[in-house]
């Protein structure tokens, strides 16, 4: 099932900078009045005890690949922080152990790609695979909430962006937990390149309703394919997922959505 829409522009629209756990007090487009923050969206940050050898493949892969934000990029910069030749950015958002991110960088030697994940022995199981693949020189890694990273990247910067099975807070009273909201629409507005793509994914079915419809109200965003578990075959640069396999596992459907940053 394909869906399109135009994009409206939004004159004059308000710079957003929040941080984490703080109020933004101005809504930046049409549609909702009521403030906005941007709230811890991830359960744990540390499962089972590092080994030693553990320890220190973070401590040694942190001191290559992690995004290093002491100085302000400008946009064509952005590229050279590799160490390897990269024409384009590509931005994760909660990777768990990787295997998108490392999938990725595999299947698109052209692109250099950012992974945010604030889960230690997630970002341990991604470090041991991008070194043993040898993909220290296109991957970097923020081993934190993406926020402070959505805030240090210059804009127009980002060619593509995942956010796939985010956390899902099924309980209503923690639905402003959820990561995929117009406040995160508003940063990777600002941060995608015009006709950039942004691909979300849940099984989680009022989570992806609610992803469509922030899509739909946003300016800056257009929808432009949705397809469920059953037409998984329509997308073979979207691979599986761990938080996918589990879901099919327990018999839950996903849905899959493409948007694209407006010109
Ligand atoms: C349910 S898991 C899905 C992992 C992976 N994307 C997959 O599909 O297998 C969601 C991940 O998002 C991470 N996460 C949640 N909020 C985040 C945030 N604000 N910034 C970065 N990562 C976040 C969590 O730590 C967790 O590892």
């Amino acid at each position: 099932m394909g869906t399109s829409r135009s994009c409206g522009r939004v004159e004059g629209r308000a710079q957003l900078i929040g941080e984490a756990e703080t109020r933004v007090s101005e809504p930046s487009h049409g549609g909702s009045a009521s403030p906005e923050r941007w709230l811890r969206s991830y359960g744990r940050r540390k499962g089972r005890k590092l080994s030693q050898h553990q320890s220190e493949l973070l401590s040694r892969g942190l001191t290559t690949c992690k995004v290093d934000m002491s100085r302000q990029l400008r946009a064509e910069e952005l590229a050279g922080f590799f160490s390897e030749l990269v024409s384009e950015v590509w931005l994760e958002i909660g990777f768990g152990a990787g295997e998108h991110l490392i999938w990725q960088a595999e299947q698109n030697p052209h692109a250099g790609l950012i992974g945010a994940e604030p889960y230690v022995n997630g970002v341990v199981a991604a470090l041991s695979t991008l070194e043993a693949r040898g993909l220290g020189g296109r991957i970097k890694i923020h081993p934190e909430d993406a926020i402070s990273l959505l805030n240090w990247l210059p804009e127009a910067s980002l060619s593509r962006a995942f956010v796939l099975f985010p956390d899902p807070w099924p309980k209503k009273r923690h639905r402003e937990r959820r990561v995929f909201s117009p406040l995160l629409l508003e940063k990777l507005g600002r941060l995608l390149r015009p006709g950039a793509e942004l691909r979300f994914a849940s099984d989680i079915a009022d989570y992806a309703e609610a992803a469509m419809e922030h899509a739909n109200a946003h300016p800056d965003f257009e929808v432009v394919q949705i397809f469920t578990s059953a037409d998984r075959s329509s997308a073979p640069d979207w691979p599986v997922t761990r938080y996918e396999q589990k879901a099919s596992k327990e018999g839950r459907s996903s849905t899959f959505i493409s948007m694209r940053r407006c010109v």
